[in-house]
């Protein structure tokens, strides 16, 4: 096999710059994506079955009986009550990357396109009025990979958006190349307040449900100094069940959005 040739000439120090692309793109690609370990058994099953195709059609038969869908096609309006923005828009994130309560800030600022992914837009913005992020810390972090976020500190807050479903957008076109923001997902149409941000070229991620809904246009290096020491080890449903009082306690360097007061939202403004 060619992949095995190339392993073994990458062992050696001996694989050319193709190869080595090659055998890093599949090591992507054997990466678990971002999926939700929230929702219904069908969730489970994937998470359980790993992120082959098999599992993904699975869940796929799961999620059309399991439909609680947040009807957001059906509201014009924000949880604010500001009209959802129709034209790009810039959300622009406080971080404390040290972890530290209390610790230096920094930003980063995403454009958000609803024209690329309405659903999703819409989603981002609902999340952002309503203050879902406020104390959230980044609890998946895979340097080379991505980094994922969104699950509230507030295991109650936390418990009704995991039921807050949304259809999924139809692919625009747009890749999860670097620096693009997109909603995780268990499968088709789970989508909830789960976000993440590609660190690489992840295009392997396109074909499996996840559309990007907007693009870092500032401070990637922020996004890049996240903490990542801890990488895959804060486990999802403790996050649901415990929030903050398990993450703050296991994993205290975790950087995390500060409360609001440090969001930036001009959506708010250009449509007030
Ligand atoms: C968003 O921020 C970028 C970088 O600061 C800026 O170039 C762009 O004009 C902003 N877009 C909007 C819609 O405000
Ligand atoms: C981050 O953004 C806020 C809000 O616009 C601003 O007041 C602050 O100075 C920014 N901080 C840094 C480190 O750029």
């Amino acid at each position: 096999m060619l992949a095995r040739a190339a392993q073994e000439r990458a062992e050696l120090g001996e694989a050319s710059e193709q190869e080595q692309t090659l055998l890093q793109d599949a090591a992507r690609a054997r990466r678990s994506p971002p999926w939700l370990a929230a929702g219904g058994a069908a969730a489970a099953v994937l998470l359980l079955a790993g992120a082959g195709a098999g599992a993904l059609r699975l869940s796929r038969r799961g999620a059309a009986s399991s439909a609680d869908r947040f009807l957001s096609k059906e509201a014009d309006a924000d949880a604010e009550g500001n009209p959802y923005a129709t034209e790009p828009w810039n959300a622009t994130f406080s971080v404390v990357l040290s972890g530290k309560e209390g610790g230096a800030k920094s930003n980063f600022t995403v454009t958000v396109h609803p024209d690329w992914a309405p659903e999703a837009a819409k989603r981002l913005q609902d999340l952002v009025a309503s203050d879902v992020f406020d104390d959230a810390r980044f609890f998946r972090v895979v340097p080379d990979f991505m980094v994922q976020w969104g699950i509230p500190a507030d295991p109650a807050v936390a418990k009704t958006w995991r039921e807050k479903k949304i259809p999924d957008d139809p692919d625009a076109g747009h890749s999860n190349e670097k620096g693009m923001l997109t909603f995780a997902t268990a499968g088709p149409d789970t989508r909830t307040s789960q976000l993440f941000i590609n660190y690489k070229d992840n295009a392997f991620l396109d074909s499996q449900g996840f559309t990007p809904v907007g693009k870092v246009v500032e401070g990637m290096d922020v996004v890049e100094g996240i903490q990542s020491k801890y990488g895959e080890e804060p486990d999802q449903g403790e996050i649901q069940e415990e929030g903050n009082a398990y993450l703050t306690k296991e994993f205290p360097d975790l950087s995390y959005i500060p409360e609001r007061g440090d969001w930036q939202f001009p959506c708010r403004e250009q449509v007030a």
